[in-house]
């Protein structure tokens, strides 16, 4: 049986448009429950529904970047309707605080366009460029209150070139970002993460 997925997004969609065209072909053993955006235009929305997968928009009802309150509410009781194992961030813009957290404890993942604890933040890519790295990439990790701070999943390593663009590097990482999401969300589901000492340790599970 696939695990359920709950997708939260903010923009395009093309981390959730490659979750879901690999659970569409079982090449992931997940399937995407819900997603549920904090913007009712991201292009996201679109790609669900297009797709046949239910697609709701939750207005987070402040001009902070944390989801908190009622909406946070709203969020944790949708989530949790439709049976969700694991939450994924795809591009959601917005900081995750105690409830939310708490409520799926080491079930939120998120995926980040830099070689964290690197570049943190917003512009990951921007970040890499200005700093000179020679090499960036893409980390998968487990969620936590403090952003982009949570254990580290999956890793994947790209060059960066003299002449790369914020454009240019942001396609390079975007591919490896739309693997190794799919391949962490796997694992999870096979059971095969187990978070020890804020480390994440692979093949440690039941599965
Ligand atoms: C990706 O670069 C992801 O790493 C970051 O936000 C971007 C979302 O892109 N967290 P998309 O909406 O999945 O295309």
């Amino acid at each position: 049986m696939p695990i359920k997925l709950g997708v939260l997004v903010s923009g395009r969609g093309t981390n959730l448009q490659s979750i879901i065209d690999k659970s569409v072909s079982s090449l992931i053993a997940a399937e995407v429950a819900i997603v549920i955006s904090d913007k009712p235009n991201a292009y996201a929305l679109t790609r669900a529904r297009e797709a046949g997968v239910p697609a709701m928009y939750i207005d987070p009802r402040t001009d902070k970047p944390i989801l908190t309150g009622e909406a946070e509410d709203d969020y944790i009781r949708f989530l949790k309707d439709c049976h969700v194992n694991l939450v994924c961030l795809a591009g959601f813009m917005r900081i995750l605080k105690g409830k939310f957290i708490r409520e799926f404890k080491w079930k939120i993942m998120n995926i980040h366009p830099a070689l964290l604890p690197s570049f943190r933040g917003l512009s990951a890519q921007k970040q890499a460029l200005d700093r000179g790295v020679r090499f960036s990439g893409a980390t998968v990790h487990f969620v936590t209150e403090n952003v982009d701070k949570g254990p580290i999943i999956l890793q994947a390593v790209v060059p960066v070139y003299q002449d790369d663009t914020e454009e240019s590097l942001s396609k390079r990482i975007l591919l490896e970002e739309h693997r190794i999401y799919a391949e962490a969300i796997d694992l999870f589901a096979k059971g095969q993460l187990e978070v020890r000492d804020n480390r994440v340790i692979i093949g440690g599970g039941n599965g």
